[in-house]
């Protein structure tokens, strides 16, 4: 069986509780860093690892994200007559980026519910995982994380996810993984704990939602009971891979932000302006004002 990795599943059926009021009509993964909806920066990194299918996890009001990847006919009809073909070039890309198919979650039991609810688009065949809050920023010439993840998959046929280091403060915010470093710099995991405690782990390796996974961990899904918080948990799976199959941890090279906190999410979108031509000269000269005065 090929080890290609072509789909991925995002998970979209979060509510966006911290960015309320502006989440009351909009959906979160559609909150802009600079001109762009966050969801986009997320396919963007999936299709330059070579994904094809894109499977939206989506709850109730969430169609705006399934709208935004569609054909729209009147704007594009419009920006053609009027001639701005650069803008209709933009919307074009975005449409043909991947297939968009959207599944619903029914109900809020957890990612790891979320992540089975994809289970028959993706079929018998090795996926990625992409967490839309989490924005993984890589140069053109950098590898992707997710590409680096399916990298290592095809070399290995092992379920591979990204870690990264957090000081102690902050192992209890994120699913950490406990291992060994193996000579070439990946992580053979052993353990992995969702959310520990102050105390409950020496491990400082935390997982930033960027997962490539063999089919089978539907089948440890298919029967995880709600575990953290009384819900249904992907690292409760990934237990179970790692015991069962072997689990690989890998480091990775893009700027990560927590878009969806807000410090995180203003982090950014200044971080991406100063890499956008258009602003970066305007936006330097007034952060260098801006910091003078504060
Ligand atoms: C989820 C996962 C957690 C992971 C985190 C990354 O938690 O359960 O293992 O480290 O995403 O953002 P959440 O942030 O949804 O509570």
């Amino acid at each position: 069986m090929s080890r290609r990795v072509r789909k991925a599943i995002i998970p979209a059926a979060g509510l966006g509780t911290r960015f309320l009021p502006a989440t009351k009509t909009i959906p979160k993964e559609m909150l802009p860093i600079v001109d762009r909806p966050t969801i986009l920066l997320v396919v963007e990194e999936a299709v330059r690892a070579g994904i094809e299918d894109i499977i939206l996890i989506a709850g109730r009001q969430k169609t705006a994200i399934e709208d935004f990847f569609d054909v729209s006919y009147e704007l594009e009809d419009k920006l053609e007559r009027d001639g701005k073909l650069e803008y209709l070039g933009i919307l074009k890309r975005v449409r043909s980026l991947a297939n968009v198919i959207s599944v619903r979650q029914k109900q809020p039991l957890g990612l790891g519910h979320a992540v089975y609810c994809g289970r028959s688009v993706v079929g018998d065949e090795p996926f990625a995982v992409l967490l839309g809050d989490e924005l993984m920023s890589s140069r053109a010439n950098e590898e992707t994380t997710t590409e680096t993840l399916a990298k290592t998959y095809v070399a290995t046929g092992l379920s591979t996810v990204a870690i990264m280091e957090v000081p102690e403060s902050e192992t209890s915010k994120y699913g950490i993984v406990e291992g060994e470093t193996m000579s070439d710099g990946t992580l053979r995991v052993r353990n992995v704990i969702e959310k520990p405690a102050r105390g409950q782990t020496e491990s400082r390796w935390a997982l930033p939602g960027r997962y490539v996974f063999s089919s089978k961990i539907f089948n440890y899904l298919e029967n995880t009971k709600p575990g953290k918080n009384g819900e249904i948990q992907l690292t409760d799976a990934m237990m179970q891979v790692a015991r069962e199959d072997g689990l690989l941890g890998s480091r990775f090279q893009a700027r990560r932000y927590d878009a969806g906190d807000k410090l995180g999410y203003l982090q950014a979108n200044i971080e991406l302006a100063l890499d956008n031509p258009e602003l970066a000269a305007g936006l330097k000269t007034y952060l260098k004002q801006l910091v003078q005065k504060i």
